[in-house]
C-alpha cells in the first residue's frame, strides 16, 4: 500500500512548499467548484512549518472561504500547549482571517465529561461534519505518523475508529494525554485528498516496517488510509524516508 501511493520526497523546505502549494491549488479547485474549501488538518510538530509556509507565502489563499476541521484532538484545556487546536490557533489563525463560523475545533476542552463519559464531543463534531460537508467527503485531510505508527489519534493495536458507522471516536493514547478524539478511518476515506506528512529520521524506521506490510489496518492505522474516490500523496523528506 504504502509503496503503491504516490510520493513527493524533498528536502524539508522544498517538500513543505510543494504541499502548501497542493493544498492551494485543491483549495482554488474547491471554491471554483462549490464556494467552499473544507480542510482538516493533524496536531504534531510537522504541520507547524506548513502553516508557517502558508502565512508567508501564499497570500493568495482563499482563507475566506475556507473550513478547517481537526483530524484529532487530545481530551486537554483549550489553552493547553498539548491542545492540537492551540497549536493551529498559534501557528496559523493568530495570521490569517479565517470566519469564525468556519473554524471547528473539536470541544473535548469545554467539559472533560462531556467527551470522556458521554461521547457527547465525537457526536457533536460527527453531526457539524454532517451537516456542513456536503457528503461527509472533506476536501483535503492532512496526516501525520507518530513514530510508534498512529496516525490521526488512531493507535496500531486498538480497533477504535477503523471501522463502523461512526465518523468521529474517543481513543485512547499509550502516551499521555491517553484520552484522545479522531476523525474515523472510514470518514478519512471518504475524502477528495489526502496527504500524509512524514519528516525527520525518527519516522524512517517506522516507515520502513510499514512500507513491508500490506493492508492491515489493525497493526498499522495508516495502512488502512485508503481513499475510495479520492488521492493519497505521502510526503517525505529525504531523513524519514533514507534514515
Ligand atoms: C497528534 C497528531 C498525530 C501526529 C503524529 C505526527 O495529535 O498527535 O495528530 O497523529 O500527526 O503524531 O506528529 P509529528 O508531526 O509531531 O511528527
Amino acid at each position: 500500500k504504502f509503496r503503491q501511493s504516490p510520493l513527493v520526497s524533498a528536502w524539508p523546505e522544498e517538500l513543505i512548499a510543494r504541499l502548501a502549494l497542493d493544498i492551494e491549488t485543491a483549495a482554488a479547485k474547491a471554491v471554483a467548484r462549490c464556494g467552499e474549501f473544507h480542510l482538516a488538518l493533524s496536531g504534531g510538530s510537522s504541520p507547524i512549518v506548513l502553516f508557517q509556509r502558508l502565512v508567508r507565502h501564499h497570500y493568495g489563499f482563499p482563507w475566506r472561504r475556507t473550513h478547517l476541521w481537526l483530524v484529532d484532538e487530545r481530551c486537554v484545556p483549550l489553552a493547553d500547549p498539548e491542545s492540537n487546536f492551540r497549536s493551529l490557533h498559534d501557528h496559523l489563525l493568530q495570521h490569517v482571517r479565517v470566519p469564525y463560523l468556519n473554524i471547528h475545533p473539536m470541544l473535548v476542552h469545554l467539559n472533560r465529561r462531556l467527551c470522556v463519559e458521554e461521547d457527547q464531543g465525537p457526536e457533536l463534531y460527527a453531526k457539524e461534519i454532517a451537516a456542513l460537508v456536503t457528503n461527509a467527503s472533506l476536501d483535503f485531510v492532512l496526516l501525520g505518523l507518530g513514530s510508534d505508527g498512529h496516525t490521526a489519534s488512531l493507535f496500531p493495536h486498538s480497533s477504535s475508529g477503523l471501522e463502523g458507522a461512526k465518523t468521529v471516536v474517543l481513543t485512547e493514547s499509550p502516551v499521555k494525554p491517553h484520552q484522545r478524539m479522531s476523525l474515523s478511518l472510514p470518514l478519512i476515506n471518504k475524502a477528495r485528498q489526502v496527504a500524509v506528512l512524514v519528516m525527520g529520521k525518527g519516522k524512517h524506521e517506522i516507515t520502513t516496517q510499514i512500507s513491508r506490510v500490506g493492508q492491515e489496518p489493525r497493526k498499522w492505522p495508516i495502512s488502512g488510509v485508503n481513499p475510495s474516490s479520492g488521492q493519497l500523496v505521502w510526503y517525505m523528506d529525504y531523513d524519514a524516508l533514507l534514515g
